[in-house]
């Protein structure tokens, strides 16, 4: 079987209700699944957990360099798809370099956020919690039903609170980079690569003042490494609008999940409130059964392979040098073939929960740490004060397939 989709396998589309149904029907297909994305793009979708892990390992016969993807280079994607900033980032950063350009560009990243350096950010991430829960009593106090949109009041201004104070981005500008991020996950709206550009120009004034200005930041902190180890401006701009991308995008998600799958599960809540289960384990868990990230972080075959090379039943799949591959996370967090029958259920409880939802190799997820350490901290908090916390009305999905999430969540705080 080769990418051609003249009669397509699979069809992702932005306005499906349930992107787990559609994860089940890939899934149906084998582990690796010639798919229609909107627009109607091919690309192989890798849906299996195992088939996900080995595709993630080999950088070198599937890289992230779009420069690879035999479409675009013969002008097979339009420019102005609503995707093509997602599927192939310009610029040179992490999300589209390997090996040795990769492991420079990734280091003062991963150093600036190791587990010690993440884990002094305790108190921060606990007083901006502190900060936004007060806020939500207020709110839910001053609307006539007691309803308020959790997202906008708590699960979005805590991750950017935070990711915009490493980052040294004063908090009068987090709504304007809130819009122009969210217009590049949604798979509906067509700005080609406009957002993207627009968010390079703003970073780039930024990147400016903090030369005048030097803070306490990690922008500041990486203009003022020696010279061997500094990033020319246009990859340190580039990277900064990854890591900000990165670092509220899908940390707002991962709340949002847990706040749904907790608030409906009072048993399972209750051993999390009386600590009788570690909260650690509500995050880990909702990581994996409602990953953050949907079908996301395109590679590109350098050579031809063959489909069994990476999993015995993809025996058949011809994927060729060229072809788009992009890993489905929402499915490979509820593969039965390695969670077993009860992967589809969420559980604290669950024994092994090991997921690959952060990534897995070489460009295994930075932020990980960080993303813990705030949900952890803000569950606990949130369901200490607010254990009848219940979701209000139906919450539609975002209009996109490439992440795992709502643009409202109402919610009741008692
Ligand atoms: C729940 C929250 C998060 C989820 C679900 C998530 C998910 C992921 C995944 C799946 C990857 C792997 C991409 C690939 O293999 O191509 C990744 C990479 C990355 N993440 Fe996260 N992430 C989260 C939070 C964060 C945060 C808070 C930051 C920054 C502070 C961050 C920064 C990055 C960066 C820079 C990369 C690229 C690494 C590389 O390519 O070497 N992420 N993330």
């Amino acid at each position: 079987m080769a990418l051609n989709l003249s009669r397509p396998v699979h069809q992702l589309d932005p306005l499906s209700p349930d992107l787990h149904e559609d994860a089940v029907k890939m899934r149906e297909h084998g582990p690796i699944v010639p798919i229609a994305l909107p627009g109607g793009v091919p690309m192989w979708g890798v849906a299996g957990d195992e088939a996900g892990r080995n595709l993630l390992k080999d950088n070198v016969r599937f890289t992230k360099d779009p420069g690879h993807w035999r479409a675009l280079n013969e002008g097979e994607i339009p420019e102005d798809w609503p995707m093509i900033s997602i599927a192939a980032p310009s610029g040179h950063s992490v999300v589209n370099t390997d090996g040795p350009d990769h492991r420079k560009l990734r280091r003062p990243l991963a150093q600036a956020l190791t587990a010690r350096r993440v884990e002094a950010l305790t108190p921060l991430v606990t007083s901006l919690v502190e900060r936004l829960v007060g806020e939500m009593e207020k709110a839910a106090d001053e609307a006539e039903d007691g309803v308020i949109d959790f997202r906008e009041k708590f699960a979005w201004p805590l991750p950017m609170g935070v990711i915009g104070y490493l980052l040294g981005v004063d908090e009068a500008d987090h709504d304007e980079l809130g819009r122009l991020y969210s217009a590049l996950f949604d798979d509906t709206v067509s700005e080609g690569r406009s957002a993207e550009l627009s968010l390079h120009a703003w970073l780039d004034a930024h990147v400016a003042k903090l030369e005048r200005e030097p803070g306490e930041d990690l922008v500041s902190a990486m203009l003022a490494l020696p010279e061997e180890d500094r990033l020319p401006r246009e990859d340190l701009v580039v990277t900064l609008y990854v890591v900000l991308a990165a670092g509220h995008e899908t940390t707002t998600h991962l709340l949002l999940n847990a706040v749904r799958a907790l608030s409906a599960r009072p048993e399972q809540l209750r051993l999390l409130i009386s600590g009788e289960v570690p909260w650690e384990n509500a995050v880990e868990e909702t990581m994996r059964w409602d990953s953050p990230t949907a079908n996301f972080f395109t590679r590109f075959a350098t050579e031809d392979v063959d489909g069994a090379d990476i999993h015995p039943a993809a025996a058949g799949v011809k994927i060729a040098k060229g072809d788009p591959v992009f890993v489905s996370y929402i499915s490979m967090g509820r593969d039965p073939e390695r969670f077993g029958p009860t992967a589809g259920e969420f559980d604290i409880r669950r024994e092994d929960a090991a997921h690959t939802n952060f990534g897995y190799g070489a460009h295994f997820c930075i932020g990980a740490p960080l993303a813990r350490l705030e949900a952890g901290i803000a569950l606990k908090t949130i369901f200490a004060r607010w254990p009848e916390l219940s979701v209000v009305g139906d919450v539609p999905r975002s209009p996109t397939v490439v992440v795992n999430s709502h643009n409202h969540l109402n919610v009741r705080l008692k």
